[in-house]
């Protein structure tokens, strides 16, 4: 498996080859910090493998150290902030007339070199996500309002049938890998059925299939290629809904009274089906790895104290998929929990460390009772309000399906064997495997 660590981060800006521009922005911004700015003193590599292991480790020493934000470098000695504090994170996406979304303010451009790991997540690009002001409440605004009209119910009859079909397709074997086979397919399948594309049909397993490509590659895939024949795919799809409007998160989009282009439409529903996939894939894959590593959560599952409601809000306080989020950047010269920002800095949401704050949580036990967690982020650039609750309905149908299916399913290795994915962005396993007795359908 190509080891494609640090792109792999939240809601990525459409899978694929970079498009990033090291334009100057429209911010301008000041040149950059050398490495050796007295800002930069004592600047944490975010990358290697304490991260990978234990982070939360990490993010506590950080925050003793620095405070609640700090100096970072980027792959290849690039300088940033890591915002660590909750009160911060939320000041932070608050105030986007200060740090604001477009890459292109970035004072870096000129150390960046074109292949550079992070390009797909900072490269510019005419999408949603890089949108400011009155631009982004347009795009943001349809895409919150098509996905307001997917009807939960219906989209948990879809997420229990593609479930129940990957299962079908191990449950034979009394073994499996859940990460590759399960968890990773679901949410991918559930999201192009959303945009109108019935899963199973032909064309969306080809999608599927490019898409796992795009965003995910292993060795001997052709990424760059499979994001064009993704955006083929998605060209066609608008095309067809445009002639043929049906009951989907596309046609809405195209309806939507703000007249979106068809060049946008597809932009965003490129966005809209990969910032669906990585979270919500690890979101599933963290609880059942919480499920069946937990004794809190006593399996055999089914026989279990707490529910699976809360081991999916916990892992959301503890395990959060995307555990840091690269970002935003600075409109003008600025100040941040004592530190000098400088115009065009980048700032990276440090989502996890700021659920562990132990500002929010003095008596250092983390509750994780309610939701107040900012893994979904908050402000303006949040993850779209419907977004979380149709993530909810597919992760939580992914896992009460799997322990309803097999109900005596363990772990295939110790606990501690289980390994995560060497990404600083992304929180989640390199493989899960499991056992249970065989069942034939
Ligand atoms: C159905 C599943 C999902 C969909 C359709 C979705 C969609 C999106 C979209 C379109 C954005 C861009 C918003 C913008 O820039 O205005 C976004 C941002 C984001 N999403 Fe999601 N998402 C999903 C699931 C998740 C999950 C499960 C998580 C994590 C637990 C997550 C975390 C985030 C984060 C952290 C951002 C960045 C917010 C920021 O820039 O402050 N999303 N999502």
């Amino acid at each position: 498996m190509t080891d494609r660590t640090g792109p792999a981060q939240g809601p990525p800006p459409g899978p694929g080859p970079a498009s990033g521009s090291p334009a100057p922005g429209p911010g301008g911004g000041a040149p950059g910090a050398p490495p050796g700015c007295p800002s930069h003193a004592g600047a944490v590599p975010l990358s290697g493998t304490a991260f990978q292991q234990s982070p939360s480790e990490l993010y506590r020493s950080m925050r003793r150290e620095h405070g609640a934000v700090a100096p970072i470098l980027l792959d290849g000695g690039i300088p940033a902030w890591l915002v660590l504090g909750y009160a911060e994170v939320t000041y932070v996406t608050g105030h986007d007339d200060l740090f604001a979304r477009d890459s292109r303010r970035w004072n870096q451009w000129s150390q960046i070199p074109a292949d550079w790991p992070l390009m797909p997540f900072v490269g510019y690009q005419p999408s949603v996500l890089f949108a400011e002001g009155a631009e982004h409440q347009r795009r943001a605004g349809v895409i919150t309002e098509a996905l307001e009209g997917v009807d939960q119910f219906e989209l948990g009859h879809w997420s229990r049938r593609i479930a129940d079909h990957l299962i079908d397709l191990f449950a034979g074997s009394g073994r499996a890998e859940l990460m590759s086979s399960y968890a990773h397919a679901l949410p991918m399948r559930a999201a192009v059925q959303m945009c109108g594309m019935p899963a199973g049909t032909a064309d969306a397993e080809d999608l599927v299939h490019d898409l796992r490509i795009s965003l995910d590659a292993h060795e001997g895939d052709d990424p760059v290629s499979a994001y064009v024949r993704v955006q083929e795919r998605i060209q066609r799809l608008v095309k067809d809904k445009r002639s043929a409007p049906g009951p989907d998160v596309t046609s809405r989009m195209l309806g939507h009274p703000a007249q979106l282009t068809d060049e946008e439409v597809v932009q965003d529903l490129i966005t809209v089906i990969a910032a669906a996939q990585q979270p919500t894939a690890n979101w599933i894959c963290n609880t059942l790895r919480l499920l069946l590593t937990d004794e809190r959560f006593a399996l055999s599952v089914s026989g279990g104290r707490l529910s699976v409601g809360q081991a999916l809000n916990e892992v959301l306080w503890l395990e959060t998929p995307t555990q840091n989020f690269i970002g935003r950047w600075a409109v003008r010269d600025t100040q941040l929990a004592g530190r000098q920002i400088r115009a065009g800095d980048c700032v990276v949401l440090g989502l996890a460390a700021a659920n562990t704050d132990p500002q929010i949580w003095p008596e250092g036990r983390i509750g994780a009772e309610n939701s107040a967690h900012l893994s979904f982020s908050s402000g303006e650039h949040r993850c779209p309000y419907p977004a979380p609750l149709l993530a909810d309905v597919i992760a939580r149908t992914a896992v009460e399906t799997l322990l309803e299916r097999l109900p005596d399913v363990v772990l295939g290795v110790e606990p501690e064997a289980l390994t995560w994915r060497p990404s600083v962005w992304m929180r989640g396993l390199t493989s899960l495997p499991v056992r249970f007795t065989p069942v034939v359908r």
